[in-house]
């Protein structure tokens, strides 16, 4: 894994969206797998800002998201489509219907989870996929487990994930308890990784980093990826 320790939040937006414009303009239909959570905003700043130069053009980019909450349709402030539409999608030339996010109100969460799997498979994998992680060191949904999970799975939040991201909603009891999250493997796959950390996220990068590579802590897997690269804040 390779580490870069960015001045502030614009510099490692700035270098990160270095990284994005490389993939993007390296193939003819580039698969990118993208990510919610605030650290990733400094740099869909930065990717509205060169679209809008016109020095990069999302017209034949194709977007996988890797989770969302269960029960909230794209419509709630708080889902991950709304997040994707907002913080990016509605800012830059791709086209919506070349933007993928799970649905979160899908009936049938095991033929979602299938649905989603197959879909990313169809277009030939991603090709540079944008993580954050959280405080327990979960990608995407991943939570922490005995296992690396597999596939894309309906998920139990587990409880430091609903508290963090209570801040969001007007009541915590709000917070959804399940998710749908694309699986570690899934991840894995990507052709490149890009995960960002703000300097709150200091110790468990070190851990990740580190550590023992163990499902406990679900990003030290990244230590196996062969194009891995982290860009964490300093203090
Ligand atoms: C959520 C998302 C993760 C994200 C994490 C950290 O739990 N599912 O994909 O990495 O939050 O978010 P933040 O960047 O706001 O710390």
């Amino acid at each position: 894994m390779k580490l870069i320790t960015a001045g502030s939040q614009d510099e490692m937006g700035v270098l990160a969206a270095d990284i994005f414009a490389e993939v993007i303009h390296s193939k003819p239909r580039p698969v990118l797998g993208l990510a919610t959570g605030s650290t990733p905003l400094p740099l869909y700043r930065e990717l509205i800002k060169r679209n809008r130069d016109g020095k990069l053009d999302f017209s034949s980019v194709r977007s996988v998201n890797l989770d969302e909450y269960a029960g909230l349709p794209g419509t709630h402030e708080q889902s991950y489509r709304y997040f994707m539409n907002e913080n990016l999608f509605n800012h830059i030339n791709i086209k919506p219907e070349n933007t993928y996010v799970p649905n979160g109100m899908a009936e049938d969460p095991e033929a979602e989870c299938s649905r989603y799997d197959a879909l990313v498979k169809s277009m030939g994998g991603v090709d540079l996929q944008l993580l954050g992680v959280g405080f327990n060191g979960h990608l995407a949904f991943c939570e922490p487990s005995d296992v690396f999970s597999n596939k894309t799975q309906y998920i139990r939040l587990a409880e430091i994930t609903i508290n963090a991201n209570a801040r969001f909603f007007s009541d915590p009891s709000e917070v959804p308890r399940y998710a749908f999250s694309m699986g570690i493997k899934d991840i894995m796959l990507a052709k490149k990784i890009l995960l960002l950390a703000g300097a709150e996220k200091k110790d468990i990068i070190e851990k990740a980093m580190n550590g023992d590579i163990t499902p406990q802590v679900p990003a030290s897997v990244l230590q196996l990826h062969q194009d891995a690269t982290v860009i964490i804040i300093k203090e």
